[in-house]
């Protein structure tokens, strides 16, 4: 599927949208339409059922080392300027760009590659910003320009190497940056702080500075001890929250992939020490099965450790639950969610100031004066342990997921185009969504066969009937054939259908959207029917 189908057809149908688009939009923000709200509302609540409100605290999952509980959060998006200078965002959330003077562009250090080229006694770093084959083709075409010379002249190009990074590049002098067609334009690397500042209140100085949130995980940390003293948790417990993140990206892309508005689903899971690997690798399963369970195939999906490398600042051990998007190089894969083991970093960086590494060690950083670089809360954020009487900083294991990427990532995987048999039985091409049914933003159609002898009055009672219960869609314009495949171009399971026996015997057909089998059931069991078949408790009918 070549990703620009999928986008039109999210714009099409209303899953997504161009923030402002009739200003010309604003890069790196989305709009979800009337569909896409209901898909990611539906991934949403998939998650927190999944994980919070369906979670027997009384009996340990498959899996976990003991039983455990979780509760919920909802905590603002601006908080205390101090919150992001103890987590270690003021001074360590940062990309590395680079600027192209010939074409004022911006791009991310890491992010741009190429490959070294020869001519004639000339060695260029030819860049490019395109992926997999593009990637070579796009490199190899403006190499051909920069040296003047024609496709069939090709041969004459000396390539040195495979597309690499252009953190590898010593001597930005010989790049040809991604747009540009004169060599050198791009500047030395710069870091650039991801955290969109703001003021608050009537000061617009430093004293009223603050930032939106690039994380939803800090408003949990912050709230770790209100939470133990108004409810009874519990070691182990979790506490989750959903909630929008912002980070100013240098290079949003690949649609709501990377994007500087995003929601965040995560846990903060807090453990006794010795049991934290237990716990890493219990979350790591949990949540790599949980995409499975709502329809990413084995194939496309993977659980990767990090090198020692990629740890962030705070980490001992993380893993990436990722996805082969269709608009990356083929063999390459995004993020999903990461799951990681933050050991006691955060709540002790709120206790006691800035944490930084030391060896194998966490200190507090201090400044030229060796005073605290920045002070923590100075509370107590440690945990008693009433059985053991002991005290002791609580280690955190992080489940952290992106909706709007676990979105994209089940509409990638939904899409397929088929050919099915028409109302009389000649081959035709449908768009269909293969969407789990608890995530289709519409569960079920009801149509009258035709606009007459009373089919449409029984097909409206059928849809109010339903109503309270699912989401619920009616339409009795046009052939029936065309309206089957809207809804499977926007993913509804299931369809049913008011014909000519329903008059007599008060039967529907209903239409499996996968299958396309069709069997026939009660009025009086529309209800039942299709609440079991969303829940999973009911499959369509064994037919031939
Ligand atoms: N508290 C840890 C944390 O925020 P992260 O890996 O930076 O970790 C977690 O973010 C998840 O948030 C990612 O796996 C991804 O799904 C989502 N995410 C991060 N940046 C994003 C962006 N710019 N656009 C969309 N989703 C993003």
């Amino acid at each position: 599927m070549q990703m620009e189908t999928l986008v039109a057809l999210c714009k099409r149908r209303g899953f997504l949208f161009q923030s402002s688009e009739i200003y010309g939009g604003l890069n790196g923000f989305w709009d979800y339409g009337p569909l896409g709200v209901e898909l990611k509302r539906n991934i949403r609540e998939a998650w927190w059922w999944d994980n919070v409100l369906a979670h027997n605290e009384l009996v340990p999952p498959p899996g976990a080392p003991s039983s455990y509980q979780m509760v919920g959060l909802d905590s603002t998006i601006i908080m205390h300027p101090q919150v992001w200078k103890c987590s270690g965002h003021y001074d360590l959330f940062h990309d590395y760009m680079v600027d192209c003077r010939e074409t004022k562009k911006r791009y991310r250090y890491d992010q741009v590659q190429g490959r070294w080229v020869s001519y004639k006694e000339r060695r260029v770093f030819v860049a490019t910003e395109a992926v997999g084959d593009e990637a070579l083709a796009d490199t190899e075409h403006k190499a051909l320009k920069f040296f003047g010379l024609r496709p069939k002249e090709a041969h004459e190009l000396i390539w040195e190497s495979p597309l690499v990074s252009l953190t590898t590049v010593e001597d930005l002098s010989l790049v040809l940056a991604p747009d540009a067609k004169s060599l050198g334009t791009l500047t030395p690397p710069r870091e650039f702080n991801l955290m969109f500042k703001t003021y608050v209140g009537a000061l617009s100085g430093e004293e009223g500075a603050a930032y939106l949130r690039p994380e939803t995980a800090q408003g949990i940390f912050v709230n770790f001890k209100n939470v133990l003293d108004s409810t009874r948790v519990k070691i182990p417990f979790g506490i989750a929250q959903i909630g929008k993140s912002f980070r100013n990206e240098i290079t949003p892309r690949y649609f709501t992939f990377r994007s500087r508005e995003f929601e965040q689903m995560e846990i903060e899971f807090f453990c006794r020490p010795e049991t934290s690997r237990a716990w890493y690798e219990y979350w790591r399963k949990r949540r790599y099965q949980w995409y499975i369970d709502l329809g990413l195939a084995g194939e496309r999906l993977r659980l990767r450790d990090h090198t020692p490398e990629e740890l962030s600042h705070y980490s001992c051990g993380t893993a990436d639950v990722e996805y082969a998007f269709p608009f990356l190089a083929p063999g390459d894969f995004g993020e999903l969610e990461g799951i990681a083991h933050r050991g006691d970093f955060d709540l002790r960086s709120h206790m006691e100031g800035k944490l930084i590494r030391d060896g194998d060690k966490l200190v507090v950083e201090l400044n030229a004066d060796g005073q605290p670089k920045y002070r923590g809360s100075g509370r107590d954020l440690s945990y008693f342990d009433e059985e053991t009487r002991e005290r002791f900083i609580p280690h955190v294991i992080e489940p952290s997921a992106g909706a709007d990427r676990a979105a994209l990532a089940f509409l990638c995987e939904a899409y397929a185009e088929d050919t099915v048999p028409d109302e009389k039985g000649n081959p035709t091409q449908r768009v269909v969504l293969r969407l789990h049914p608890r995530l289709a933003p519409i569960k079920v159609a009801v149509f009258p066969l035709v606009k007459k002898d009373g089919m449409p009055e029984i097909a409206q009672s059928i849809y109010a009937s339903l109503k309270p219960y699912v989401n619920c869609f009616y339409d009795e314009k046009g052939a029936v054939g065309r309206r089957y495949r809207r809804q499977d171009e926007v993913g509804t399971p299931y369809c049913i259908t008011v014909d000519s026996q329903t008059l007599t015997d008060n039967t529907v057909t209903v239409r499996d959207r996968d299958s396309l089998k069709q069997w026939r059931i009660r009025v009086d069991d529309c209800v039942e029917v299709i609440k079991g078949l969303i829940s999973g408790k009911q499959r369509p009918p064994e037919q031939d």
